[in-house]
């Protein structure tokens, strides 16, 4: 249950998004649109049908149907369209910066170039910096499914447009493939002047947390949530104030939780963790921005103070310059 006043407070907050896969916002109307466009036959012959298909019991179930809706993804403007709406969606829900991943080897590998992968992308970013007032990072994640190798070409191929390149991150399958398989390509990265993340303890263990810091270098830990189970890493990611990028409504979805009542977002949270609410693959997994910091009051009560302070951990853990992120802090603090 959630309070017409509680709502209304999450809607004003002023918020920052920083695990968005922007593949995973692709809604099942511009899919099949996309389809048409590109005359692509999919699996499915309607909005229903897809929407059918989102029951997931684990992340590779959710990875197996993501990957077949990125394939209707060819064209810069299909791009450009797909950034468009999450960015449209994003503002109408008062999020007012935004670090998007956006995954390139499924889409090299379908022979679709990265110049224009990134180019529609970059596009819709801008225009949304310019029209609706939302500053943005774009990272470039490595399938962790495949090899360093192509990890390392994927790499060469962005060197080309690094201005337009903010960090890297490490996505897909994460069980059987540890951080340590990607300690080249990382390196190499950082060399070029680039930020890392990497998703860790998600299904994974607590032990690839510590090596995403340790040997990626990662400034912060998407999801991350199985830090549980390591209380001296806890301590000492409470202590560096490493930033937690959680997903409640993935967490459910790909059951990494049983239900949200069950989630430790809170407990995370008091115990000084840098915890921070974000939506992952909202297409797939019911709900935005708005719908995840709502289900942390509908389900585990939260309260006002503790929605401040998991806006405040957000702007706190963003790439954005100190002068920007005073101006959204004062904002927050503001809030009654
Ligand atoms: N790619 C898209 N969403 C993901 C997630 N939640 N975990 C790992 N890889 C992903
Ligand atoms: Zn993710």
């Amino acid at each position: 249950m959630i309070t017409s006043e509680m709502k209304h407070f999450i809607e004003h907050l002023p918020k920052v998004e920083l695990h968005l896969h922007l593949e995973g916002s692709l809604e099942p109307e511009l899919m099949l649109q996309l389809a048409e466009r590109n005359r692509i036959t999919i699996a499915y012959d309607g909005i229903e049908a897809i929407k059918a298909a989102y029951n997931f019991d684990s992340l590779q179930s959710f990875l197996d149907l993501y990957y077949q809706g990125s394939n209707t993804l060819q064209t810069e403007q299909d791009f450009f369209d797909l950034t468009w709406a999450y960015l449209l969606r994003s503002q109408a829900e008062n999020v007012r910066h935004v670090e998007v991943f956006f995954d390139p080897q499924s889409h090299t590998d379908r022979g679709i170039p990265f110049g224009v992968v990134i180019a529609g992308i970059r596009a819709a970013l801008l225009q949304g910096e310019q029209q609706l007032g939302i500053s943005f990072r774009l990272i470039m994640c490595f399938l962790r499914h495949l090899s360093e190798q192509a990890a390392l070409e994927t790499l060469a191929l962005a060197e080309e447009h690094l201005g337009w390149i903010d960090g890297v991150g490490l996505d897909s399958s994460e069980l059987g493939n540890p951080p340590d398989k990607f300690v080249n390509v990382f390196a190499r990265a950082r060399e070029l002047g680039l930020l890392t993340v990497a998703h860790a303890g998600e299904e994974g263990p607590a032990e690839y947390i510590a090596d995403s810091i340790n040997l990626l270098k990662v400034s912060r830990i998407d999801h991350g949530v199985r830090i549980t189970d390591d209380a001296k890493l806890l301590d000492e990611l409470v202590e560096s104030r490493m930033p937690l990028t959680v997903c409640p409504l993935s967490n459910v979805k790909l059951c990494v939780f049983d239900s949200m009542s069950s989630h430790n977002i809170l407990q995370l949270l008091e115990k000084g963790l840098c915890v921070t609410v974000n939506s992952d693959d909202p297409a797939y997994f019911g709900g935005y921005m708005n719908a995840n910091y709502e289900a942390l009051v509908s389900h585990l009560h939260a309260s006002k103070a503790q929605l401040k302070q998991l806006a405040l951990n957000s702007i706190e853990a963003s790439w954005m310059l100190q002068a920007e992120k005073q101006l959204l802090i004062d904002e927050v603090r503001s809030l009654s």
